[in-house]
Parts: C-alpha cells; sequence; structure tokens
C-alpha cells in the first residue's frame, strides 16, 4: 500500500532501486524500527552492520544538540576542535597498540580511499617522489566501498560490473572462504594456499611496485561474514613483512564490537598498519569514518613535508566527531564488545535447526556478525540461479514476519550464490536474540514450504 507522504510530498526521492516500493520508517527506538502503518520491525542487521547501540539513546542526541550549539562546522585543514581531540583518543585507546593517529571522513569509502592514499603517501615521504610503490592487493569477494577507488579494490562483481571500464587496475587475489574454497581444497591440508597467493601476487607485481594489501578481516557484505581460517592473518602479516608493504584492515563493518572484540584482528592478535572504520564509530547517528594508522608510520609524514593531499569538507567534523565520542562513551559503559561476544554464543546456538535446512548450506561468522548461505543442492553445494532472488526472497519473507535482513549475492561465481548477513544492535537482549532466531527460522521454513509447493 502506498503511504500517505506521497500524497503530501509527491514521489521525487532518486531510490536505489528505483522499481522497488519502499516503506517509510517514521520512529525508531533500541533495536526496533516502525513504519507508518504502525508494523514493528525487529533491525537483524543495525541497517548495514551500522546502529551498533540501538537508536534513539537519549546521552547521544543531547550530545549532539550540544556541539550543535557549540561548534557546528570547522574546516579540518585549519582547526581542531575538543570532540576531535577527544574521539582520536577514544578510538585509538580502542586500537590496537601502536596505532595511535586517527585521521577523520565521512564513512566506510572514505576512508578506505584516505588509506590507500595515506600509504601511497608514507611511500613517497620515505624513498621519495620517484617511489614505483602504488599498487595495492585487495581480494576477490572483498567490498571496500562504491566510489570509484574504493570500487576498484572491491571483488565482487555485481557491484563491479557496470563500472569495470572506469576501474583503477588493482591486482585481487582469492579471499580465504573455505565454503567456496577457488583453489578447491580443503583446510587445513590447503597450507592455506589463498595466503600463499599475497606472496606470489607480489612477487609477480614486484615487491618495489606494491604499497599495500586491504582485506577486510571478516568478507561482510559482498560474501555474508566469512572467517578466515586462524592462521590467515598472521601469515598475511607475515608475507607484508618480507616484501615491505603495508597491512591495510577494513573494519568499516568489524570494527567497534561486531564481532566480539574492539578490532577483529584482535582476534588473531595481528597489527595492521592502517585500520579503516566507520559505522559503528557513530553508530547511524552521523556520518562518519576514519583511518586509524600506526604512529611510526605518521612520523615518517612528521618527518617529511608533513602533508597529507587528501581531504573532504566533512572531514573532521565535530558535531559527527561529538557524535563519535558519545556512542563511543555508551559503547564502553555498557561493554558492548562483550555483549556481542556472549550474545553472538546465544544467537549462533539459537540458529542451529538451520542446520537442518535443505536449503541452508552454511551459518558462519562470529560474535553478533553472522551470514546465512542459502543453497539449491547442499552436498554439491550448487547455489541457486540468479534469476530466483532467494535471498531477497527469504528477505521479504523475514519483513513479514517482522525481521530485517541485509541481503547479499553473486558470490559464489559473479552473478549466482545468495546470502543472508544477520547483525543486530550490539545492546540485544537474551530474550531478543531468541525472538530474532523464532522470526529467522519461521521466515525460512515459509520459504521451503514455497519451494515445495514450486511457487517460486
Ligand atoms: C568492509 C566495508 N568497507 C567499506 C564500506 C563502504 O562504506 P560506506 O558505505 O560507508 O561508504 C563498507 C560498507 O558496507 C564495508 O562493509
Amino acid at each position: 500500500m502506498q503511504s500517505d507522504y506521497f500524497d503530501k510530498y509527491g514521489d521525487h526521492v532518486f531510490y536505489r532501486d528505483v522499481k522497488r516500493q519502499h516503506g517509510v520508517i517514521v520512529r525508531a527506538k533500541g533495536i526496533y524500527l516502525y513504519d507508518d502503518a504502525g508494523k514493528e520491525y525487529m533491525d537483524g542487521c543495525s541497517g548495514s552492520m551500522v546502529t551498533n547501540i540501538g537508536q534513539g539513546v537519549p546521552e547521544v542526541v543531547e550530545a549532539m544538540v550540544k556541539q550543535a550549539g557549540t561548534v557546528s562546522f570547522t574546516h579540518g585543514s585549519r582547526w581542531a576542535t575538543e570532540p576531535l581531540m577527544h574521539l582520536a583518543q577514544m578510538v585509538c585507546d580502542l586500537a590496537p597498540k601502536g596505532l595511535s593517529r586517527l585521521y577523520l571522513v565521512s564513512g566506510g569509502s572514505e576512508a578506505t580511499e584516505s588509506a590507500v592514499k595515506f600509504v601511497r603517501t608514507y611511500f613517497i615521504e620515505r624513498d621519495g617522489a620517484g617511489t614505483p610503490k602504488h599498487k595495492i592487493i585487495a581480494r576477490w569477494h572483498g567490498f571496500h566501498g562504491n566510489t570509484l577507488g574504493a570500487l576498484s579494490m572491491t571483488g565482487h562483481m555485481p557491484r563491479r560490473q557496470k563500472y569495470n571500464p572506469m576501474l583503477v587496475d588493482f591486482p585481487h587475489i582469492p579471499a580465504c572462504y573455505c565454503y567456496r574454497c577457488q583453489y578447491g581444497l580443503t583446510y587445513p591440508a590447503c597450507g592455506v594456499a589463498c595466503a600463499k597467493a599475497l606472496e606470489e601476487m607480489i612477487l609477480k607485481c614486484g615487491p618495489e611496485t606494491v604499497a599495500a594489501f586491504i582485506a577486510e578481516p571478516f568478507i561482510g557484505a559482498a560474501s555474508g561474514a566469512v572467517p578466515p581460517v586462524e592462521e590467515y592473518w598472521s601469515m598475511v602479516r607475515a608475507i607484508c613483512d618480507r616484501h615491505d608493504v603495508l597491512l591495510i584492515a577494513d573494519e568499516v563493518m568489524t570494527g567497534f564490537g561486531r564481532t566480539g572484540a574492539h578490532f577483529a584482528v584482535n582476534h588473531w592478535n595481528v597489527v595492521p598498519d592502517v585500520i579503516a572504520c566507520a559505522k559503528g564509530m557513530s553508530a547511524g547517528y552521523a556520518p562518519l569514518g576514519g583511518i586509524i594508522v600506526k604512529e611510526s608510520l605518521h612520523q615518517v609524514l612528521k618527518d617529511g613535508t608533513g602533508k597529507f593531499t587528501h581531504g573532504h569538507t566533512y572531514g573532521a567534523n565535530p558535531l559527527s566527531a561529538a557524535t563519535g565520542v558519545a556512542v563511543l562513551t555508551y559503547y564502553l559503559k555498557h561493554n558492548l564488545a562483550e555483549n556481542s561476544r556472549v550474545m553472538g554464543e546465544r544467537m549462533f546456538k539459537a540458529f542451529e535447526p538451520l542446520w537442518e535446512s535443505p536449503i541452508i548450506g552454511d551459518i558462519r561468522g562470529k560474535g553478533l556478525f553472522c551470514g546465512v548461505e542459502l543453497v539449491r543442492d547442499k552436498k554439491s553445494r550448487m547455489p541457486f540461479p540468479p534469476e530466483y532472488a532467494i535471498g531477497e526472497k527469504l528477505t521479504q519473507k523475514l519483513l513479514k514476519h517482522g525481521l530485517v535482513v541485509y541481503p547479499g549475492s553473486g558470490h559464489a561465481d559473479g552473478r549466482a550464490g545468495d546470502h543472508v548477513l544477520i547483525g543486530p544492535p550490539l545492546v540485544i537482549t537474551a530474550a531478543e536474540v531468541d525472538e530474532l532466531a523464532r522470526r529467522l527460522i519461521a521466515g525460512v521454513r515459509d520459504l521451503e514450504a514455497d519451494l515445495q509447493k514450486r511457487e517460486i
């Protein structure tokens, strides 16, 4: 049914899918959204792993109003502000040891773009303007954002395809994705071939040309919360060190407690050179992203020209920074990384009945970050044909049950392959986790019934 708002305002919004009828959300509180017909939805994916502290937290709203009335804008090239300095201190305190400088931008794509421009700048400052170090190795199945530079690093075909001729030619290697191993191997007999692929690619490119390797600790939107094998990150760290290549962890989705640790790289005690972050830093209350950089790399800039020739109007924005301070204060006060760990364990346990579903091939992830992969045939892991849009169909079923999830596709062969991402706000309670699982299982059963009746 068309919302009354169309009568009031007409139809002038340019949506991502111009054919889809979008529901209108009029209110949000905690982990729930409410539409203009009064229906309640449990936000099982925090928007897109964003609203980590839940919506409508009064302390955050108060901090935002206060900052808007104190200093609403300053330009980052000229001024510092208290919230900027405070946020940098808080974020660097949470980051792995040695990463003690925060550069602020407005979101995840700006963060990954900033990360690669920073590593290029670092090598120029260290080795001189003629340094050939500029290549960024990324992974197939990775997602690093939708601006053209970030999309060039992204290895997810459905997002790249239309824009391929416009993209920069960054080298890609297979990701660590055991359920669909690109080598057709099995862990541990594989010897973690996907990590060794990094060294092969560095040597192929010529180490003197390679500036950095970028990867998500857990693959997020492109494949659905895919964890690496235990030794993957320490292996890639060692390979980077051997070849004077910097390691960028894209923690835009996983940062700030999503996987049950402040940063996902903490699970393996690996210290990257740069962390790209966003989403959970402001939990959706204001646009915010950043890169956290090793002090030793920052020092090279300090000893050199001092100039990072890069920036955006809304970088270092005081209102966004004050929002980040309030959000992270709440995050720490309520120990949300720990709640993510504990509730995550409960959530994966509550999802166990789904392993028996004939259309669910894999359930993976960590903390409150879970991917559920849909398959037509469990044994062969054959995906559904892309025309079925099975992930979207499951999403529609779940909306009927009042649960919002984040579907994705194309990870099996560039076209086929469907998953839904589940990642509720980190404030979720035990009873809400159980309710989320109940709604998810009910939606999956509905979809199975439709498939049995061949209504799909
Ligand atoms: C890992 C990762 N990197 C980068 C981005 C891009 O962030 P944004 O949409 O804020 O530009 C995303 C967004 O989902 C992401 O998951």
